[in-house]
């Protein structure tokens, strides 16, 4: 498993705060199978503002105190990236993309995408950047219509669906929403934003539930197949079902007299 969406780097931003915290959820994290993680610090002008180098060096200590502590896990870089007016300057200077991946993790106003969204992200797209929006179930106006998301695919942009939403982590409407998201095939990524403050478990419990309720492949699909896919540049389909649950076939009125 790979885990696309984390804040494990310590003392950057509202992840964790403590690198020996950091290490014991590496470790947790390789014990249940998660071979890569992304470290997605947030990146918010004005909040969680910085410089590469920063980021940079903050990113090679944990490396080597993984290494030190016998951690074997894939450690790649990586942003959250808070959609502004501009922000594209700032992707560009401090090149904020996922490992050296044309994909960039973005997030907006959770009380609504505002009405400046498509227009931020457009010169982004036009840049050559392949967005993912994070956490979409999390925004309030995909949870009251979750075609949304579907319609973003259809501009070229990604859906990642928080692992602790699918389990009510968020509460009633936001589990509704991922679920949604999932059953429709309007998400390409299941991931942890972990924060290093509870137990990880969740990400593993998910893909559980989407085993059991979806199918093994979609599991496999939003929590393997599409995060590898993202270092090793094979293409990801915006638009990936045809049918999740297919219905079973009707037997015609003969058979069914004569059954
Ligand atoms: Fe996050």
């Amino acid at each position: 498993m790979i885990d696309i969406h984390s804040h494990i780097l310590p003392s950057i931003d509202d992840g964790s705060q403590d690198i020996e915290d950091s290490l014991a959820q590496l470790a947790t994290m390789k014990a249940g199978g998660i071979k890569r993680v992304y470290l997605t610090s947030h990146y918010f002008r004005g909040h969680y503002q910085y410089e590469r180098s920063e980021y940079d060096l903050k990113f090679e200590a944990l490396k080597a105190k993984a290494k030190a502590a016998n951690i074997c896990m894939e450690l790649y870089p990586g942003f959250e990236i808070f959609l502004q007016p501009d922000i594209l300057i700032d992707i560009q200077k401090h090149s904020l993309t996922m490992g050296d991946s044309p994909y960039i993790l973005i997030e907006s106003e959770l009380n609504g995408l505002p009405n400046d969204f498509y227009s931020n992200i457009y010169p982004l797209l036009r840049a050559g950047y392949k967005p993912i929006l994070a956490h979409a179930e999390r925004y309030v106006s995909i949870m009251k219509k979750p075609s949304i998301a579907e319609s973003l695919t259809h501009r070229n942009i990604y859906i990642q669906t928080n692992a602790g939403s699918l389990l009510g982590h968020y509460g009633e409407k936001v589990m509704k929403t991922a679920w949604t998201l999932v059953n429709n095939g309007w998400t390409h990524f299941i991931a942890s934003d972990d924060h290093v403050r509870g137990n990880y478990g969740a990400f593993f419990e998910a893909r559980g539930l989407i085993n059991e309720r979806v199918d093994h492949y979609t599991a496999d699909l939003l929590c393997r197949i599409n995060p590898a896919s993202i270092a090793s540049g094979e293409a990801i389909a915006y638009q990936y079902v045809d049918v999740h649950h297919p219905r079973p076939r009707r037997r015609n009125w003969f058979k069914r007299l004569f059954a």
